[in-house]
């Protein structure tokens, strides 16, 4: 599954995160009929298609806010979140902005100050308010009639905070399980975020999708786990009944540090953390993040397709991943994404650079036209193109890897066990009736020798060329991961 960004209609403050009509294409882009066409040639190739849902916040342009703003009795004052200044003129909270300043703006024509989890351009919706419910719920039905599989829920958490905008505390504690936000983790994000009620309304949002008339379309939701406050919040979204988010993204991967044991417990923590007939996801990289094969290199964006691939859950690949594709060289100051410019540690245009397809001009994005984000460095030899040629290729290991998860069910659907193997190294099987697969991912910068259990193991996928099964015991160059599998019936 590819998670794609948002094409409608939009005040670009943030790259289609601010829109101004949720049920049109930005017109840059083409229109319906150009989407209607897109739709039909996915499914003519056997795929589905899944688009961002921003339900928590629209444009500053958008005609609900225009109105919104104009005076305190606007047909659609209350469809936004408003709030008198504190006594000093200041803003009604402490609670900050996911990019950074106050997530409260003074507005002149009335004084009083909106709430924006993101940026000033991009007011939260208040789902309080049933008329604003309605209306976005309206939207999931436009493109469910329209055909589509199913929805990303952005910023899913933050669509109901606490009615009586109490302070949120501050906070000390650091998570290596969780994304670091720079300023905005000095608070514990009790109050303007996940308040409880956001659980009844995905439940009611479930149903919408549940019970389509064209049937039941799916939900991924962008939750981002909290610092210090373990993985228990982050899954209360699958639902009690399992009736909320089919699929609440796990995000606890890419800010992880190269490190076997930090993985291990992340994903032992994340499989504990999953309910009960809960699905997990996987995710390694995402239009939010650095490319994985800058994080951490480029045999190490190998060795994480292998795991991408073969853990339990749905594996979410960004696109270029599967090229094992590196940052755009955005040059200092030219920022593009606006929290880049604010925070230039946290410039998300570096892993947003087009997709290399062949070696023609600017690899074959465009022709005739300027990318609107430089390409990674020799984006030729990384193409598409160039890479389905090389059987030594990352393309060429993600469609084994691939065509491995088609022919073995236990890949797709067996259970997870944990394994400790050897320091450095990353272990794990998935079970079934008839298969054990095991996994070792070597994180060392040594090769190693690993033992296995028992004899009748081949070796099915490797990540390097090194890898090699020898008497039983794989050895694993370094940054390489391996796949053996083993009948057991
Ligand atoms: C999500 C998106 C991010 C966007 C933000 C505000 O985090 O993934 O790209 O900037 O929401 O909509």
């Amino acid at each position: 599954m590819r998670c794609g960004s948002p094409f409608y209609a939009s005040g670009d403050a943030d790259f289609g995160y601010d829109v101004t009509d949720h049920c049109a294409v930005d017109p840059r882009m083409g229109d319906l009929a150009t989407f209607d066409a897109l739709l039909a040639e996915a499914r003519a190739r056997g795929l589905r298609v899944l688009v961002d849902y921003v339900p928590n916040h629209t444009s500053i342009e958008h005609p609900w806010f225009a109105d919104s703003r104009t005076s305190r009795q606007a047909a659609r004052r209350d469809w936004y979140v408003w709030a008198d200044p504190r006594r000093d003129g200041g803003p009604p909270n402490n609670w900050r902005s996911v990019f950074g300043g106050s997530a409260w703006t003074r507005d002149p024509p009335t004084g009083q100050y909106y709430l924006h989890s993101f940026l000033g351009e991009q007011p939260d919706l208040n789902w309080r308010n049933p008329e604003v419910e309605a209306a976005m719920l309206d939207v999931l039905r436009f493109w469910m009639d329209r055909g589509v599989d199913g929805f990303r829920i952005d910023a899913a958490e933050h669509l109901l905070a606490d009615p009586e905008l109490r302070d949120n505390p501050t906070s000390e504690t650091g998570d290596p399980q969780a994304k670091r936000l720079g300023e905005y983790d000095t608070q514990r994000h009790l109050h303007d975020r996940g308040h409880p009620d956001v659980h009844a309304l995905y439940r009611r949002i479930r149903r919408r999708l549940d019970r389509h008339p064209s049937g039941p379309r799916v939900a991924l939701a962008e939750i981002v786990p909290e610092p210090g406050v373990g993985l228990a919040h982050w899954a209360s979204f699958y639902g009690r009944a399992l009736d909320e988010i089919h699929l609440p993204l796990n995000l606890t991967l890419p800010s992880l540090p190269w490190d076997a044991a930090a993985f291990q417990d992340t994903v032992d923590a994340v499989e504990r953390a999953v309910p009960a007939g809960g699905w997990p996801t996987i995710v390694l990289g995402s239009h939010d993040e650095r490319r994985v094969a800058s994080r951490y290199g480029p045999d190490q964006a190998r060795c994480l397709l292998v795991v991408l691939l073969t853990l339990r859950g749905t594996p979410v690949l960004f696109n270029g991943d599967e090229l094992a594709l590196t940052d755009s060289p955005v040059p200092a100051g030219e920022a593009r994404d606006p929290w880049g410019r604010r925070q230039a540690e946290f410039n998300r245009d570096r892993g947003r650079a087009p997709m290399p397809w062949t070696s023609g001009d600017h690899a074959g994005f465009t022709a005739g036209a300027q990318p609107w984000l430089p390409l990674p460095e020799h984006p030729q030899a990384l193409s598409v193109g160039v890479q389905a040629e090389d059987p030594e290729s990352t393309l060429t290991l993600t469609r084994r890897l691939l065509a491995l998860r088609r022919d073995l069910p236990v890949l797709r659907r067996g259970g997870y066990v944990s394994v400790r193997g050897p320091a450095d190294v990353l272990a794990y099987e998935r079970r079934d009736d008839t298969h054990r697969v095991r996994v070792l991912a070597n994180f060392a910068q040594d090769a190693r020798r690993v033992a296995l259990d028992g004899a009748g193991w081949e070796l099915a996928v490797s990540s390097s060329g090194e890898a090699a099964l020898d008497a039983d015991a794989p050895a694993l160059g370094a940054h390489a991961a391996a796949v053996l599998v083993r009948h057991t019936s």
